[in-house]
């Protein structure tokens, strides 16, 4: 069975409520009848009835069942603006400001997950990442304990000798531009807990990549991760966790026994996280694009599930991305 077929089983046994803000955009609107159809979620969608009404006509599709929530015409509205600018207000928010907000279908959505009327938000596919991360940065917030918010790609690759049965969890590739040695090892434990929980990986052996292994080069990039593996045992000791090593180091068994001689990790990693976000981004990209792998992103370390899509996103990658934030609010 494939990564994504465990998680779509794995969310219909515990249905959740997930907001789609994007609710009157052709591609949502045809996912949402099939999220609702194969049992994946329950899913709102954020906009005008009638406008999503004729978006389905259009399309063919038939979105009874399927809620619609508008933010214009909503009896939550007050609520939402009273809380949004309680929320907001040490930032400089004013009431009427947060009045105008809450008709924004993306802070409507939010402020759903927020006060608990859904699990989760999936968006994306018409706004950019920072459009959809800043107000759930803003307002969701990190869970408690939880530095940063920051993202794991699930790589699903052809070759099953890699990673976890050919899963490799990678990290941060949407985040996080420049993350210091602290954030690196928050971003490390958080990707070892999406390993766990999003793919069922019962042994998340974590890799923090270099160009360096184990002390072959000296530079002060090579010491922020070597401080950030230091960090990262004190705060979570029992994980299998090594570094700094490089890629193939961390994943080909000779080349790991051989640089990192005894390493619990090098060699059979599963989780990889890498230095800073423009390693990250083209090595997921590379991966996708030479090594035929199928991928999927989450961000991890938020208070509640939100994720976000690509503008480029498919039918089947926003319904692939809203059973992976049902699990995530399991
Ligand atoms: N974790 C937790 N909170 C954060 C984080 C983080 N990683 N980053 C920012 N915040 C908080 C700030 O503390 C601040 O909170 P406050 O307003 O309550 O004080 C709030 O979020 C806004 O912070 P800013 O610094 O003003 O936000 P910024 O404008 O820098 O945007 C963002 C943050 C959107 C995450 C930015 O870092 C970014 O653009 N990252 C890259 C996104 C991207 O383009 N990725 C690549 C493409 S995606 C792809 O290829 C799949």
């Amino acid at each position: 069975m494939s990564m994504i077929d465990m998680i779509k089983d794995k969310a219909r046994k515990n249905v959740k409520t997930i907001v789609l803000p994007e609710g009157d955009e052709v591609r949502t609107v045809e996912a949402s009848v099939i999220i609702k159809k194969e049992g994946l979620a329950e899913p709102i969608l954020i906009g005008n009835a009638e406008k999503i009404a004729a978006v389905a006509k259009e399309i063919g599709v038939d979105i009874t069942g399927v809620k619609i929530e508008d933010p214009e015409n909503s009896a939550k509205n007050e609520e939402y603006t009273k809380q949004l600018y309680e929320l907001r207000k040490a930032k400089g928010l004013t009431e009427e400001d947060a009045a105008k907000l809450v008709l924004d279908p993306m802070y409507y959505g939010i402020m759903m997950v927020k006060l608990g009327d859904a699990d989760g938000l999936v968006s994306g596919a018409v706004h950019t990442t920072g459009d959809m991360l800043r107000p759930a940065l803003q307002i969701i917030k990190t869970k408690p304990g939880m530095k940063i918010v920051s993202s794991s790609f699930l790589m699903d690759c052809p070759n099953k000798s890699l990673g976890e049965n050919g899963l490799l969890v990678y990290a941060d590739c949407v985040v996080v531009p420049c993350p210091t040695a602290e954030e690196l090892a928050s971003i490390a434990i958080a990707a070892a807990d999406t390993a766990k929980v999003l793919c069922g990986i019962e042994e998340p052996r974590v890799a923090l990549l270099s160009f360096s292994t184990k002390g072959s080069a000296k530079h002060e990039l090579v010491t922020k991760v070597q401080q950030a593996v230091e960090i990262a045992h004190q705060q979570a000791p029992d994980l299998l966790l090594d570094g700094e090593m490089q890629f193939d180091a961390a994943l080909v068994p000779e080349v790991g026994a051989s640089k990192a001689k005894g390493s619990p990790v090098a060699g059979r990693a599963n989780v990889l996280v890498f230095p800073d976000l423009q390693a990250g981004n083209i090595g997921y990209k590379i991966t996708q694009r030479i090594g035929g792998a199928d991928c999927f992103a989450v961000l991890q370390g938020l208070a509640k599930p939100c994720n976000d899509l690509s503008r480029g996103c498919s039918v089947a990658d926003i319904v692939n991305t809203v059973a992976c934030t049902a699990v995530q609010a399991q």
